[in-house]
């Protein structure tokens, strides 16, 4: 567990009351991130960061600023919710401006809405700055529109792990046919996932997309159907952190991810001189 340290990171102003941003990093590719984002990770004290805020995005924050990290590194456990919570708040009550980053939205699957209510409980004051949740980012660099006029007209975001380790989700719902379903975490149930969507009516030839490291250099995608999905992951050796895409608008993956629409190598947009390293 990282100890707090009154006065440790860059000098924090005395008697001013210290703040928390809860911020989204996006997906992976430091371009994502939003102006608001980058500018305020030049501007805090101390970074509070997750296993999924990607490597080029830590690289922008600039020397002198103390970076945290309670993510799971190989090897070791990740820190528990309850304890992130105290470390974030104890940051803040040193007079810290503390800039908690998230991979994706942090509103979306991220936790952010439980930090954000110990901080009204605490008393302390906090901004939430949204981020690039990975199915958008899954979605634009794989050229898999998530609604369609002809294909889908409403798309749901699902958790496939819950916190008591069901998989109780509202299946008649995310089985309906002309529906993007987008399910996150769910890489460790996804055979079961594809064969309860098969088992409440969609059609086991539906297809599936599988998107690992979304929009980082090494993104990999692995498409087939609700019925042959589990097998041809696996043989991929497909696994966290990755979405499951399941609809009809996967099938236009094949058009729309072609050699020309690839992103162009980024970073050259970067403030370079700003950045660590
Ligand atoms: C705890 S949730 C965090 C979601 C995040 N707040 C967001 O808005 O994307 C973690 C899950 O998000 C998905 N995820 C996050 N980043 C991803 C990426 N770059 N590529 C694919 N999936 C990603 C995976 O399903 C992963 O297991």
């Amino acid at each position: 567990m990282v100890k707090v340290v009154a006065g440790a990171g860059r000098a924090s102003d005395p008697g001013e009351s210290g703040k928390v941003f809860l911020v989204g990093a996006g997906p992976g590719d430091p371009e994502l991130l939003t102006v608001k984002a980058y500018r305020l990770l030049q501007n805090v004290d101390v970074v509070v960061y997750d296993r999924l805020v990607s490597r080029d995005i830590l690289d922008l924050v600039p020397r002198g600023i103390e970076c945290l990290s309670v993510g799971k590194e190989p090897g070791h456990h990740c820190v528990p919710q309850d304890k992130i919570n105290e470390l974030i708040v104890a940051l803040a009550l040193t007079g810290k401006r503390v800039l908690r980053l998230k991979g994706g939205d942090p509103y979306v699957f991220g936790r952010g809405g439980e930090e954000a209510e110990v901080l009204v409980e605490e008393g302390i004051p906090f901004e939430v700055v949204p981020g690039i949740t990975s199915a958008a980012g899954a979605s634009t660099y794989c050229g898999i529109p998530l609604t369609h006029r002809d294909y889908a007209q409403s798309v749901t975001f699902a958790t496939g792990h819950l916190k008591d380790d069901s998989l109780d989700l509202d299946w008649p719902c995310l089985a309906r046919a002309n529906s993007t379903v987008v399910i996150y975490m769910g890489m460790s149930n996804l055979a079961a996932i594809a064969g309860a969507l098969v088992a409440h009516g969609r059609s086991s030839q539906t297809p599936v997309a599988i998107v690992r490291r979304a929009t980082r250099p090494d993104q990999d995608v692995v498409v087939g159907t609700l019925d042959d999905i589990a097998e041809r992951a696996a043989a991929c050796g497909m696994r966290s952190p990755a979405l499951i895409i399941v609809g009809e608008v996967v099938a236009l993956h094949e058009t729309l991810c072609t050699e020309e629409c690839q992103p162009e190598p980024h970073r050259s947009a970067l403030p370079l001189a700003l950045v660590r390293g």
